[in-house]
């Protein structure tokens, strides 16, 4: 069989969720495409669009904006922070309850992604700080960071197989052949750090619920680790609160009512905090809007994008057209790049961002900002023009 290529352009270009311990360094190690060398416009110009050099750089240019930046945002430094703390506090200590924290927050404000983004820097630092523990003759022996993705309606039995999946130990036999496989595997690992992602899939139905939260708790206590949970409305999971809320939960800015039940031992031992969308509601979430449109604008590599111009003078656009969403944001910049590039224009201009079709949970959410600007636009017009005449005298 003829030896795999070398040459890393062959292989897909993404990156998969992690799966296993080599998944997981894969993801480590992986270094996004890097920004291509771009000849002097005016030889680009020059080249013929059917040109194979001209395609195989645009075709690097579309590589390295569909990766584009990742921003350290504040809510990423705010976590890093955290867990880092928690990761210190915990390392040495008794076992028992030791703390974790879950982030909760709505779909695609970024969660897995930053905890991805720590989980790497955690490792990264390791790495360099402690070389000899990941010495070759080591390989796979030291693993400080176990992701696991949690998928639909996941039993306890199934998160134990997926950790002794992620390590490479056999997945056969009882739900306590594997627990017990798993808290072995973990200590030898020398493992620190364990990250649920998509917590809310645990299985938390009356039969399950339990179960489930004693086996987080059961992890909790055995395995001498930090655990991080993300999750789309953890607070309202049984995971945190036995039995759940009885009726809707009501909230507003600053009253949250607590839900029903009585608080869970999981709950005991795991702070929760929120990951929200970006807000435009004050000076300072303002500032941090922009900066992020900011570094990921930085990143464009086009030939005539004018310097800024997204930060300075679109940044409320952006916001409504992703409804502060790092994920729109990310997406609208990435889809407009390769827009720009394949249309000429070489540069993100409103007009190709109003072009691009989003999500269809953003372009509902644009749909209703649109709708109540024109809706305010008309009052205005209409009381405008009833207040006219009276102004100039003539009514
Ligand atoms: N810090 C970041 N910088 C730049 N882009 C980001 C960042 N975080 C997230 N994104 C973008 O948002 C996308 C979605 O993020 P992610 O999957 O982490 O959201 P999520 O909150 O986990 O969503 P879900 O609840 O649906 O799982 C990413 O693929 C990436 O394009
Ligand atoms: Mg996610």
């Amino acid at each position: 069989m003829a030896p795999p290529p070398e040459d890393s352009e062959c292989l897909h270009p993404g990156l998969a969720e992690p799966r296993t311990k080599e998944d997981w360094f894969a993801y480590v190690f992986y270094e996004p495409p890097p920004r291509p060398h771009l000849p002097p416009y005016d030889v680009y110009v020059a080249m013929d669009t059917n040109d194979a050099e001209r395609r195989r750089l645009n075709r690097s240019r579309n590589r390295y904006h569909s990766a584009l930046v990742l921003a350290w945002t504040p809510a990423v430094q705010h976590f890093e922070t955290e867990i880092t703390e928690l990761l210190a506090a915990n390392e040495m200590a008794p076992p028992g309850a030791r703390l974790g924290l879950l982030i909760d927050g709505p779909p695609t404000v970024g969660k897995s992604t930053l905890v991805k983004m720590i989980g790497r820097k955690f490792e990264q630092d390791l790495r360099e700080d402690f070389p000899e523990r990941f010495a070759p003759e080591r390989l796979g022996a030291y693993v400080p960071v176990v992701y696991v993705s949690l998928t639909d309606q996941v039993t306890p039995k199934q998160i134990s197989i997926a950790i002794a999946r992620y390590l490479n130990v056999p997945t056969s036999g009882t739900k306590d052949t594997i627990d017990d496989r798993v808290l072995t595997a973990l200590t030898a690992c020398g493992t620190q750090l364990i990250i649920f992602d998509d917590l809310h899939f645990l299985d938390c139905s009356l039969k399950e619920g339990r179960a489930s939260n004693d086996h987080i708790k059961f992890l909790a206590n055995h395995a001498p680790c930090t655990i991080i949970g993300t999750g789309v409305d953890l607070e309202d999971s049984p995971l945190l609160s036995e039995g759940g809320p009885t009726g809707p939960v009501k909230r507003n800015a600053s009253v949250k009512t607590p839900t029903s039940g009585p608080r869970t031992q999981t709950a005991g031992r795991f702070s929760r905090q929120e990951l929200t969308a970006f807000a435009l509601d004050g000076e300072r979430s303002i500032l941090e809007w922009i900066g992020v449109i900011s570094s990921l604008e930085k990143a464009l590599a086009l030939y005539r994008h004018e310097a800024e111009s997204l930060t300075r003078q679109h940044w409320r656009y952006l916001h409504e057209r992703t409804n502060g969403s790092i994920a729109g944001l990310h997406a609208l910049i990435r889809r407009s790049a390769v827009r720009a590039v394949q249309q000429g224009t070489e540069a993100i201009t409103r007009e190709i961002m109003d072009s691009i079709v989003m999500s269809y949970a953003h372009e509902r959410a644009y749909a209703k900002v649109t709708e109540l600007k024109s809706r305010t636009s008309t009052k205005g017009t209409t009381k405008q023009t009833k207040q006219r005449p009276a102004a100039d005298g003539s009514a």
